[in-house]
C-alpha cells in the first residue's frame, strides 16, 4: 500500500470514534484531510466541527460540514488529528502544517484526543523530526538563543507566517527522552506562543495505518 492509502485507510477507521449529534474537533494535515473526505459522508450525523485552521476549515465547507467556534461549543468529547511522530506513550511531535497552537488548543478542550497516523510515524523516541515551536516574531532571536541552550538546532520556517500572524522556528537535531519535561522547559521560554510537542496533553487513542490494517494503541 501507498503511504496515502495507510493514511485514508487510517482516516476512515477513525469515522467510528465520531459521536452522533454532537460537535467534533478536526486538526490539520493530509491524514485529515482523508478524514475530513470521509466526514463528509456521514455529515448529518454530527451537529459540526471546531477547526484548527484555515486549510480544514475551507475543506469541510466545501463539503457542507458546517464549521463552529470553538467559544461557542460547551462539551467536545472528541479531537481527530496527525501527527509527525509519536513515541510509545502516546507523546506527538506536530505542527509540520504549522497549525500547532489551534490544535493544541482544541486538543486540550476535548476529552478525548484520536491521534491518526500511518506507520511511518511511530518512533522510539521523538526528535527525527524537526520540532516547531510557534513564535512572535519580535522574539525570534531571544527564542533561537535559548532553544540552543537546550540542545536544539533551531532554523526559522521560511516564508510561513501562521494563521495567528507568527514565525514557526523548526528545532532540528533533538532526542527528546523526557517529553513531559521538554514541554514545559520550552512553554516557560517568553516569546513561544506554542511548542508542537504534545505530551502534558497526548494522544488517548492511535489509530495507526499499517498494511496488515488499522492498530489501535490505548
Ligand atoms: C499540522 C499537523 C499535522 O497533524 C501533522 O503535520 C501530520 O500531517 P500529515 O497528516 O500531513 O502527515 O500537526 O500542523
Amino acid at each position: 500500500m501507498t503511504q496515502d492509502e495507510l493514511k485514508q485507510q487510517v482516516a476512515a477507521a477513525a469515522l467510528t470514534h465520531v459521536p452522533h449529534g454532537e460537535i467534533i474537533g478536526v486538526g490539520t494535515g493530509s491524514t485529515v484531510n482523508f478524514f475530513i473526505d470521509a466526514l463528509a459522508g456521514i455529515k448529518d450525523r454530527i451537529k459540526g466541527a471546531v477547526s484548527s485552521s484555515e486549510r480544514s476549515t475551507e475543506r469541510m465547507r466545501a463539503h457542507g460540514i458546517t464549521v463552529v467556534d470553538l467559544n461557542e461549543v460547551e462539551k467536545l468529547s472528541v479531537y481527530v488529528d496527525g501527527a509527525d511522530e509519536i513515541d510509545p506513550s502516546g507523546a506527538m511531535i506536530k505542527g509540520g502544517g504549522g497549525a500547532l497552537t489551534r490544535e493544541k488548543i482544541i486538543a486540550e478542550a476535548a476529552e478525548r484526543f484520536i491521534c491518526i497516523v500511518d506507520q511511518s510515524k511511530l518512533v522510539p523516541v521523538l526528535g527525527k523530526f524537526p520540532l516547531p515551536v510557534e513564535v512572535v516574531p519580535m522574539a525570534r532571536e531571544l527564542v533561537t538563543r535559548r532553544l540552543r541552550a537546550l540542545g536544539g538546532d533551531p532554523r526559522e520556517r521560511s516564508g510561513y507566517i501562521t494563521d495567528n500572524g507568527n514565525l514557526i522556528l523548526d528545532v532540528h537535531g533533538l532526542q527528546i527522552a523526557q517529553p513531559r519535561d521538554f514541554e514545559a522547559r520550552v512553554n516557560q521560554i517568553p516569546g513561544v506562543v506554542t511548542v508542537g510537542l504534545f505530551a502534558l496533553r497526548g494522544a488517548n487513542v492511535a489509530l495507526i495505518g499499517t498494511a496488515e490494517g488499522v492498530q489501535r494503541k490505548d
